[in-house]
């Protein structure tokens, strides 16, 4: 597939994917939408990839919606209305729910649909100074698609003063909030990033994208309720080859095959 509106790398194990239309601060169109999802699942069935970082190319990561295409759903029938929200909201979720892990390079601004690509992302990494903002109600509009993922970001008590004032906020709050995991110097921002992918490469494949459907499943849950899905899953993959490898490397005292 051509793309116009993403620049992807490969560098062994890792896909690094720009956002790129830096001349709108990578606000997302349809066609951007569609082909950030195609990107990310066409990824799930190359093995040699294992870790997905996610960029914005120009000053920002993304001013989220182009509000240009959101405005122009006014002359939108309902019926189109809700198929563009639902691609929306398919992009946000195969992001939350790819099997490799995505960490977020964020820097400049992320707003809007941008704090919330952020949001369901697993590790967001930003440049100290970055401007987050879930601006939407100070547009007339709603953070709808992105609400389950921040609000399980950041929690009830932000989302309340966040959506509600859609103030503007920087790096060291969204860190406070749980929105980011890090806030570094912009120029120590590529080096976090990187050791972040070197320590997910340690971990095993499997291991992750497991690791990650465990966390949905159990979040929010009572410990009663999941109890039997959690021993099925221990029980289910120490039995696998690569459990059985990383336990044996453990006791050769080597590291595992998976390990670059
Ligand atoms: N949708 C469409 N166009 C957008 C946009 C968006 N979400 N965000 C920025 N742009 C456009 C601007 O209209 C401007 O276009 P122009 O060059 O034709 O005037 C261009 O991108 C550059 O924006 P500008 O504001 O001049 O850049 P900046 O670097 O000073 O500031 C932002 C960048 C992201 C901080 C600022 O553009 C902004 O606050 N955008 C709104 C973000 C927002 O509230 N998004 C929520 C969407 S739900």
């Amino acid at each position: 597939m051509t793309l116009e509106r993403l620049e992807v790398q490969y560098e062994g194990p890792v896909a690094r994917i720009w956002l790129n239309r830096p001349e709108v601060r990578n606000a997302f169109d349809g066609l951007m939408v569609t082909e950030l999802r195609t990107t990310l699942f066409d990824m799930r069935t190359i093995d040699k990839v294992r870790v997905i970082v996610l960029g914005g190319r120009g000053a920002a990561f993304s001013a989220g919606a182009d509000l240009g295409w959101m405005k122009a759903m006014a002359g939108f029938s309902r019926e189109e209305n809700l198929r563009e929200a639902q691609a929306l909201a398919d992009l946000f979720f195969t992001v939350y729910e790819s099997p490799k892990p995505v960490v977020a390079r964020v820097h400049g601004a992320a707003l809007g649909g941008g704090a919330g690509l952020v949001a369901a992302c697993d590790i967001p990494v930003a440049a100290l100074g970055t401007q987050f903002g879930f601006t939407e109600a100070r547009l007339g509009i709603l953070p709808a698609v992105i609400s389950p993922y921040v609000v399980a970001k950041i929690g009830e008590s932000a989302a309340r003063e966040l959506f509600l004032t859609g103030e503007r906020f920087e790096s060291v709050r969204a860190c406070e909030i749980g929105l980011i995991r890090a806030a570094v110097p912009e120029e120590d921002l590529d080096q976090t990033v990187n050791r972040r992918v070197d320590e997910l490469l340690k971990s095993g494949p499997r291991a992750i994208a497991e690791a990650k459907s465990l966390i949905r499943e159990v979040a929010w849950r009572r410990v009663e309720d999941v109890q039997r899905y959690t021993v099925e899953r221990i029980a289910d993959i120490r039995v696998t080859e690569e459990a059985q490898e990383g336990m044996r490397a453990f006791l050769e005292k080597r590291k595992p095959n998976w390990v670059p």
